[in-house]
């Protein structure tokens, strides 16, 4: 039987008329089967389907708990769609930069719009951004329409926080301050059938001075090796092929565990050996904490793909001690170099932050100066962001033409590299995982190498969730074109 399929059967075993369980997760399938029968009854007497729709800001993190958020929502009943004029809309927020805060915003208007015309529609609020006062003062203030509130770390509860929310009135504020409890074996819907991302740590310990993961997803937690090993071997059995395992800071997985729990490279070990599994990927490594265990690991891997994201942020030492980052410009100029000596075909992409309080143009200078000399494959280039709460929020900021003009030179050095870079398997044939049909074209298919380079080319659907061989004709800065071999 599948995963989901036990979850039914224990759905199905709770009894209804009792009082809730106080364990976990039963409780949770009590509440499932009790929001089925009021989103039943709800149904029948509109004469149609109830409609959910849900929708992810953020990081990889923010859609596996969306994936979760799905799984809940068909579970008790619900249709999925893609309109925002729907019976139950919830918006799993980010707030890693302000301008993810303000599309939360900016978008909360249009629903209230919607909710006048039916006023049985349900509005839910979740993730990173409820994590903080301020955003729940001010929704608390000024956007009474919305129902439910929650956060990060009782997204578990979600059944529970349904449930209140077709039967209490008043908007519903169930905000957690940080937690050690890590609940498994609840329903959930992948977006894809043929990859899935893989929570194997939650939250984050480093504080780097300009972030607010830390605050709003607390202390770091990794999960039981058995309990990861036991979902990816669900997956597999269900036709998944690639995992992603999803952590804030993979390498320092298990160390808070301390001794005698599985390390990272460890990790990557035992989910190499799960049959069925043809590509594992992992995010984000932390460069402080990259070991040479890891690198054998993936040197040896017939798995593991060709590609490292490990976020520079700045490349002036300066600036990175301010950030908290606890490595210098040279120590990752040392340990690239390393990484590309063991595996001289892998894929190295990172992160940078432009305009860190007191970043000068000379700072930017040394950013360029790892850029040239890395070679990134690609790179996210952002524009610091003032976080309230966070260290770098109290220091001088910097002005803001100057953070413009290092903003634009240092794209301009991350594209000139990348398109240098990227095209050093033009002519070849490679393995692509198929993903999708073009969005653009829908006569071409779009996929990844296994350095995770997008790839286009002509064909059909069917191959969707396949790995085929493609010759890729020709780059265009970050992508190629090709044709099935
Ligand atoms: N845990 C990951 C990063 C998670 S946040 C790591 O340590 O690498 C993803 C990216 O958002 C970061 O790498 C950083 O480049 C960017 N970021 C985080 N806080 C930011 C801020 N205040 N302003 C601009 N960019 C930020
Ligand atoms: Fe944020 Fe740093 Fe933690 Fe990454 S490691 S989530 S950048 S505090
Ligand atoms: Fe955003 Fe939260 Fe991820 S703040 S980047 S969704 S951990």
């Amino acid at each position: 039987m599948g995963y989901m399929e036990d979850i039914e059967v224990m759905v199905d075993k709770q009894d209804l008329t009792l009082p809730p369980p106080a364990k976990e997760p039963e409780r949770q399938y009590y509440f499932i089967g009790k929001c089925r029968e009021i989103i039943r009854r709800k149904s029948e007497e509109a004469g149609r389907p109830l409609y959910a729709c849900s929708v992810c800001f953020g990081c990889q993190m923010n859609a596996r708990d969306s994936e979760k958020l799905a799984g809940i929502l068909r579970s008790i009943g619900f249709e999925e769609t893609a309109s925002e004029d729907a019976d139950f809309v919830i918006y799993n927020t980010c707030t890693v930069r302000d301008n993810a805060n303000q599309r939360v915003f900016g978008r909360l208007g249009a629903l209230n719009g919607y909710k006048k015309k039916n006023p049985g529609m349900k509005v839910a609020l979740c993730g990173c951004m409820m994590q903080e006062d301020l955003v729940i003062r001010k929704l608390q203030k000024s956007y009474g329409f919305v129902d439910l509130i929650f956060g990060t770390h009782n997204l578990y509860k979600f059944a529970e926080l349904l449930y209140r929310c077709y039967t209490e009135t008043g908007m519903i504020v169930d905000i957690w301050e940080d937690t050690d409890k890590i609940v498994e074996d609840l329903p959930v819907e992948r977006k894809f059938s043929f990859k899935s991302g893989v929570n194997i740590m939650f939250g984050c310990n480093n504080f780097c001075s300009y972030c607010i993961v830390p605050y709003v997803r607390g202390r770091e937690r990794s999960r039981a090796p058995e309990e990861i090993v036991r979902e990816v071997r669900n997956l597999a059995a269900d036709g998944v092929k690639e995992v992603m395992l999803l952590g804030q800071n993979v390498n320092s997985y298990g160390k808070k565990q301390g001794e005698g729990f599985m390390s990272f490279p460890e990790l990557l070990r035992e989910v190499e050996k799960v049959e069925g599994i043809e590509r594992i990927r992992f995010m984000t490594s932390h460069p402080k904490d990259l070991s040479d265990e890891l690198i054998q690991v993936m040197k040896e891997s017939k798995k593991i793909c060709r590609h490292l994201h490990l976020p520079l942020q700045s490349g002036s030492t300066r600036i990175l001690e301010k950030m908290n980052r606890r490595y210098t410009k040279e120590s990752y100029l040392a340990l690239a170099e390393k990484i590309r000596r063991e595996i001289p075909d892998i894929s190295i992409t990172t992160d940078i932050i432009v305009g860190f309080p007191g970043e000068t143009e000379k700072d930017a200078e040394d950013t360029i100066d790892v850029i040239k000399k890395v070679r990134f494959d690609n790179a996210f280039t952002f524009v610091y962001s003032k976080r309230t709460g966070t260290p770098a929020a109290a220091m001088e900021q910097a002005p803001q033409a100057l953070v413009r003009e290092n903003f634009d030179k240092i794209l301009a050095c991350v594209q000139e590299t990348a398109r240098e870079r990227v095209r050093r398997f033009e002519g070849l044939t490679m393995p692509v995982l198929v993903e999708e049909t073009n969005e653009q074209d829908s006569a071409f298919l779009t996929g990844r190498l296994s350095n995770n380079t997008v790839v286009h080319f002509p064909g059909d659907a069917s191959l969707i969730g396949q790995i085929v061989d493609v010759t890729l004709d020709r780059c265009e800065g970050f992508y190629y074109i090709g044709k099935k071999a």
